[in-house]
């Protein structure tokens, strides 16, 4: 089937590289003409494992194709995906405008019958809009050509993205269209085979499955912050706790570790815009709204056990600071939201300089901080020890779970790790002579009762 998609981020260039993958005909478009001369060179705007091969390998086949012309892409098919991002607008609610402006494009140049299928995550009722936006742009063509909007929200993880996609847990489609119901059980058929992961519903509660799921998600990840803020306080390990409670099936192991906060391009503007739109419909989402806050105060956890091992603020000044992880997650690139960002800008104002070491993400710092004198990117985990006074971790890569202890020690002027992803075993570590504060465990207790 011939498919186009707007957008080449992690979603549309993850949906465009799979579906080329078991024999469909895409093409991806996308205003940044950067990321499309890149593309069609081969490099990739993102690290995602598994993607560049495919991306690769399906573009050279002839199957997977790469644009900045709009008027090509609505033209190449009948199924238009929209995948473009949503990101908060200032009041946190999610900004439609590329999604809208997308739908503009369709009803502007389509010249047959589409179906658009809106894979971004958009709070409910925009498909009314992108229908809305299509109809007035055929108008104007004094055209009224047929059309059908589907909701179909991409759960992918970043990190396992391709992997996710190709295996869905579920593909939720929005639709009350037989026809279009049709066409996308074809669609997706490749990936259907084992058994059915096709839920059909309305556009709306397609829209606000997205939504929920990912709050929920962020709520576990919140629930069990705040109990690791109260472990800390009450004696208590949160890292037994986390295991007690997980061995109930109806909790479960998975979504239950506590750290140093959310973060990525999805749950913090989830979880807004999702606020919002509660607001919107007068509705006060008190849970939403605290798990939200509870995050935020995460964020500064690890800052604040700093400036506590070191007694005030003002003695961060001039610290150099190895800082092991910047992306939201292992696995990915992706510093969006991350909370390595707020910890950095929480050091450089206290006058700390930050070395930093990521195995994917030191572009990306980057090209997000330019160069500063307060940050150091280093090549390797181990460079990154040397001169600095203490370790801190951000993020649970697995190069950093079984480090060498002793050259940490050796190397850093002060053997103190602040652990913000629960990494390490405090009693071995206190064996080892380190000062190890991790996130509602241990050692971190007595400092701060
Ligand atoms: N990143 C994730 O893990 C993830 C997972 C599930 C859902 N989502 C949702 O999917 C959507 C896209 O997220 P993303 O992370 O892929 O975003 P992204 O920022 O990585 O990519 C969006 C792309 O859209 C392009 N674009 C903007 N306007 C355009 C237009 N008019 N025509 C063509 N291209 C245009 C941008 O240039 C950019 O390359 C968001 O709504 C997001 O919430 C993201």
């Amino acid at each position: 089937m011939n498919v186009t998609i707007f957008g080449t981020g992690y979603v549309g260039l993850v949906t465009g590289a799979c579906l080329a993958e078991v024999g469909h005909n895409v093409t991806c478009v996308d205003i940044d003409e950067v990321k499309i001369e890149n593309l069609k060179n081969a490099v990739m705007p993102i690290y995602e494992p598994g993607l560049d091969s495919i991306v690769k390998e399906n573009y050279n086949a002839g199957r997977l194709h790469f644009t900045t012309d709009i008027e090509d892409g609505v033209k190449f098919a009948n199924i238009q995906f929209i995948a473009v991002g949503t990101p908060p607008d200032e009041d946190g609610s999610a900004d439609l405008q590329y999604v809208v402006a997308v739908a503009k494009s369709i009803g502007q140049y389509m010249n047959d019958e589409k179906i658009v299928i809106d894979k971004s995550t958009v709070p409910v009722g925009t498909g009314d809009r992108v229908r809305e936006a299509i109809s007035i742009e055929q108008s104007s063509r004094n055209i009224q050509l047929p059309f059908h909007v589907v909701s179909n929200p991409e759960f992918l993880k970043e990190g396992a993205a391709v992997n996710d996609f190709m295996k869905p847990d579920r593909i939720i489609i929005g639709t009350e269209n037989k026809q279009a119901e049709k066409i996308i059980r074809e669609l997706y058929a490749p990936f259907n085979r084992n058994h059915d992961r096709i839920i059909f519903m309305d556009v709306r509660s397609a829209e606000l499955t997205k939504y929920a799921a990912n709050s929920l998600l962020a709520t576990k990840i919140s629930f069990m912050n705040e109990i690791s803020n109260l472990a800390e306080r009450l004696g208590a390990d949160i890292e037994k706790v986390r295991l007690g409670i997980g061995s109930d099936p109806r909790i479960g192991y998975d979504f239950i570790y506590p750290g140093c906060g959310y973060g990525g391009s999805c749950f913090p503007k989830d979880v807004q815009a999702l606020s919002k739109t509660a607001k919107q419909v007068g509705y006060h989402a008190e849970l939403l709204n605290a798990v939200e806050a509870v995050n935020y105060r995460q964020k500064d956890v690890l800052f604040n056990k700093i400036t506590g091992h070191y007694n005030g603020v003002e003695n961060l000044d001039g610290k150099i600071v190895s800082l092991w992880g910047l992306a939201f997650k292992p696995n990915t690139d992706d510093m969006r939201e991350a909370s390595s960002r707020s910890l950095m800008e929480a050091l450089w104002e206290a006058g700390a300089i930050v070395q930093a070491y990521d195995p994917e993400s030191m572009d990306e710092a980057q090209r997000i901080y330019g160069n500063r004198v307060d940050l150091k990117l280093m090549g390797t985990k181990e460079s990154c020890l040397v001169n600095a006074d203490m370790l801190v971790i951000c993020t649970e890569w697995k190069q950093f779970r079984a480090p060498d202890f002793d050259q940490i020690r050796t190397t850093i002027s002060e053997a103190v790790i602040f652990d913000g992803r629960n990494l390490y075993d405090p009693e071995l570590l206190k064996e080892k002579g380190f000062s190890y504060y991790g996130i509602g465990r241990g050692d971190s207790i007595k400092k701060f009762n």
